[in-house]
């Protein structure tokens, strides 16, 4: 039996400047505060994340956000076994704003440090609800900088089975979102219009469909939407709608048969009966999680979906992540750096593509 472990957690990879604090106890999490501070108002006027405006803004929110989670904990920085920072994969500026304001809690209060990898913090989130994800699950993870299938074994212990060769999946969204002109963060507001839509009226292609592995493209999809926007001059409303609708249908056509590649790779880990969980902001999308969930019913996996604030960046699973190392008996020095690029499995990152998991005998 270990002795409850009590984190807190920061997180400013991307566009969230977030701070929660976490109870790891008897291998069951337990969320005491977590607090999340957006910056859309900050992008939308530039349609996208401004690395610089995000870096200002987690300098000018983080110290009230990291004072407001240990509030709603109602705990004293004393009162922490550990401080946990995201040190990458992300926008430098960011990361390094959260890790150094981590490192100068640890110091100050004499306590240890864990520099937590973003995506660890991904992998490990379904486990943060009550009655969450048990080992092994089938992760796939669909956010504005992250598009991939990541096999969660155990605590530390990840294959990563594909990832995207170009745009992550909301950055797809994000940029349609952008050539229609429907507004910042465009991921909700295609969803929207594509329901009014007639998803037939595009013939759109559908990058990397039956291609061996489960690795994404979506460059191919998005170039086509631009030659279609500006084929039609001045879209109209039912313009856009039908687009956004044929580009959903593509995304989950896609979507569909790369799932169904990474189950057949980890059903030769897991066998008969596996959980596949999906998360990240494009995690919110209802027509994917149908589909989603419809592939596994017919693969007998479980689908779970974790509750959206911990598929969207937040820092409870950062303090998850954190916790869990401590409790393993790994933590950091001071000197830990940022890491801007950091994948989640260095062996597969290295690998050559035709050696990676799955992609046996496929040309590199
Ligand atoms: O995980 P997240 O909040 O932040 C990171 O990128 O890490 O994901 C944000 C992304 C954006 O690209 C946004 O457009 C997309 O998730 N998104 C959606 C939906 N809601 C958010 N994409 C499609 N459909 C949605 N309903
Ligand atoms: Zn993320």
């Amino acid at each position: 039996m270990s002795a409850p472990l009590t984190v807190l957690g920061i997180e400013t990879s991307c566009d969230e400047t977030a701070a929660a604090v976490l109870r790891l106890e008897e291998g069951r999490p337990r969320v005491l505060s977590d607090v999340v501070l957006g910056q859309a108002a900050h992008h939308a006027p530039y349609k996208g994340v401004v690395p610089e405006i995000a870096a200002r803004a987690h300098v000018e929110g983080l110290d009230g956000t990291v004072a407001a989670a240990m509030r709603d904990a109602g705990l004293g920085f004393p009162d922490l076994d550990g401080v946990a920072a995201t040190a990458g994969p992300g926008l430098i500026g960011g990361v390094m704003v959260g890790l150094v304001a981590g490192k100068a809690i640890a110091l100050a209060h004499d306590k240890p440090f864990v520099g937590v990898n973003h995506l660890e913090g991904h992998a490990l989130s379904p486990r943060l609800a009550e009655g969450g994800a048990t080992f092994p699950y089938l992760l796939l993870l669909v956010s504005g900088g992250h598009c991939q299938f990541i096999a969660v074994l155990d605590v530390g212990v990840y294959r990563r089975y594909g990832s995207t060769v170009d745009d992550a999946l909301g950055e797809a969204f994000d940029k349609l979102a952008k050539l229609l002109d429907l507004g910042f963060p465009g991921g909700p507001l295609v969803e929207k219009a594509a329901k009014n839509g007639d998803s037939r009226r595009f013939a759109l292609p559908r990058p990397m469909l039956g291609r061996e592995g489960c690795d994404f493209s979506f460059a191919g999809l998005k170039t086509a939407c631009a030659r279609e926007v500006e084929r039609l001059g001045a879209p109209s409303d039912q313009d856009k709608a039908d687009l956004c609708a044929s580009f959903q249908a593509a995304v989950l056509d896609i979507v569909a048969d790369r799932t169904l590649h990474a189950m057949r790779m980890f059903d030769t880990v897991w066998g008969a009966k596996g959980r596949l969980v999906a998360a990240g902001g494009v995690a919110a999308n209802a027509a994917l999680r149908g589909r989603l969930e419809a592939l596994a019913a017919d693969r007998n996996y479980d689908f779970i979906a974790p509750p959206m604030r911990w598929c969207t960046d937040n820092a409870a699973m950062i303090a998850l992540a954190g916790a869990e190392r401590m409790r393993l008996g790994f933590t950091n020095g001071l000197d830990f750096p940022a890491r801007p690029r950091w994948p989640l499995d260095e062996e597969a990152a290295t690998l050559r593509p035709s050696h990676r998991p799955g992609r046996k005998g496929a040309k590199a």
